[in-house]
């Protein structure tokens, strides 16, 4: 049986974060895969969290078994904090998953039972994980156009041409906030569009969110995806927790499905339950305890909230200064996408004989496609990568 095992492709994101361990230079600088870094190149555990784990040291008498579908107060803070006014509890089942990337995968399992003719609409690019993941499953991909090349902003106009052409029942998998891999977001207006060009379709949006926090604020970040979920009879999200609570290897990701009449939510909860037990029964339960003991307590709320911010204005201010040393180093205003962009990816729209003239010279490593990771980034290294994105000639 083994014997007819074939390789599978690695990972580019993950096939670069082992790359970069190997490398011995002094001074090198990862700007690959998506993971907060401080000043000092840590990925820190936030306050909050530390707190949290305290007291659920403190307080946890037993390691039993939660539920299927997971903590209920982790699901209703995790609802409220992505759907806000737009949440409708009567229509909406959730489902707490293993991270977000589980997330996505139960919201495709879901739809592929519910209509097994779909096909998922991605935007071009997409984090490859999705185009993977859909590729593995073997469902029907389509894909939208979304980021112009020439000016690194968003072909809104090529999204609205290919959106139109989804057919009733299709799902359209949206990036919330923080596009990845471009940084180039929708504005609000935009996503009103979106929204209606699903109402003439037919078609049910799929929201990935994953950065909620890293972009414009936590409400703003969630503006688009309250939208169109608020505005449409079915919907899925896929929530992460593990940027914005800084819980990456807790594995806490949330996934909510709005159901047209509320008479379909226990029979959405059910099989999204069933999901849970056929792929891996019980969800793990310590990020998400993290996140609900956070949620539930006002304090520790708003000292997460105010942590979060700091975190967004650092990527902010690093985005600020990479654009004012390219506009000083090339006397032209064209790399100043960058800090128009959002979250903590841009694409830079260096060819791939550029990323690895950078790489190779540098120590400066970014995923094949150009897409650097801002968070990777401090005062002091900012300096070193706008020199060696001139010197490659982007
Ligand atoms: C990324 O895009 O780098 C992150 O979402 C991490 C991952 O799993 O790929």
């Amino acid at each position: 049986m083994f014997g007819t095992l074939k390789p599978q492709a690695p990972d580019k994101i993950l096939a670069l974060m082992g790359e970069f361990k190997a490398d011995t230079r002094q001074g090198k600088i990862d700007l690959g895969v998506g993971v907060y870094k401080d000043p000092t190149g840590l990925t820190p555990v936030m306050r909050a969290v530390r707190e949290a784990e305290k007291r659920i040291w403190d307080a946890e008498t037993t390691k039993t078994y939660t539920t299927l579908i997971g903590e209920p107060g982790y699901l209703s803070g995790m609802s409220r904090m992505v759907l806000a006014d737009a949440l409708d509890t009567d229509r909406t089942a959730a489902l707490s998953t293993v991270g977000g990337t589980g997330a996505i995968r139960q919201a495709l399992e879901l739809a592929r039972i519910g209509n097994p003719d779909l096909t998922v609409h991605v935007s071009d690019p997409t984090w490859p994980n999705h185009v993977s993941i859909l590729n593995f499953m073997g469902l029907p991909t389509a894909t939208y156009r979304y980021f112009d090349d020439a000016t690194r902003g968003g072909d809104f106009e090529g999204m609205k041409a290919d959106l139109a052409r989804a057919r009733k029942g299709d799902l359209v998998l949206l990036h919330g906030c923080c596009h990845n891999p471009t940084g180039a977001n929708l504005t609000l207006d935009q996503w009103r569009q979106v929204s209606e060009i699903l109402d003439r379709t037919g078609a049910v949006p799929f929201v990935d969110l994953a950065y909620q926090g890293f972009g414009d604020g936590l409400d703003e970040d969630a503006a688009g995806t309250r939208l169109v979920v608020g505005n449409a009879p079915e919907a899925l999200v896929a929530a992460s927790c593990s940027k914005n609570f800084g819980i990456y290897r807790e594995r806490a990701g949330v996934l909510l499905a709005k159901v047209a009449d509320p008479a379909q939510r226990d029979l959405a909860q059910g099989t999204m339950s069933f999901l849970n037990r056929q792929t891996y029964s019980f969800p793990p339960d310590h990020g998400a305890r993290i996140v609900m003991t956070i949620l539930e307590d006002a304090a520790l709320t708003a000292d997460w909230k105010a942590e979060l911010e700091e975190v967004r204005l650092g990527m902010l201010g690093l985005r600020q200064q990479l654009a004012a040393e390219l506009r000083e180093l090339t006397g032209s205003d064209r790399f100043d996408f960058l800090e128009h962009h959002r979250g903590m990816f841009s694409r830079l729209g260096a060819t791939p004989a550029q990323v690895q003239k950078i790489k190779d010279e540098n120590a400066i490593y970014m995923v094949g496609d150009s897409r650097l990771n801002i968070a990777g980034l401090n005062r002091d290294s900012v300096p070193i990568l706008a020199r060696a994105i001139v010197e490659a000639g982007v």
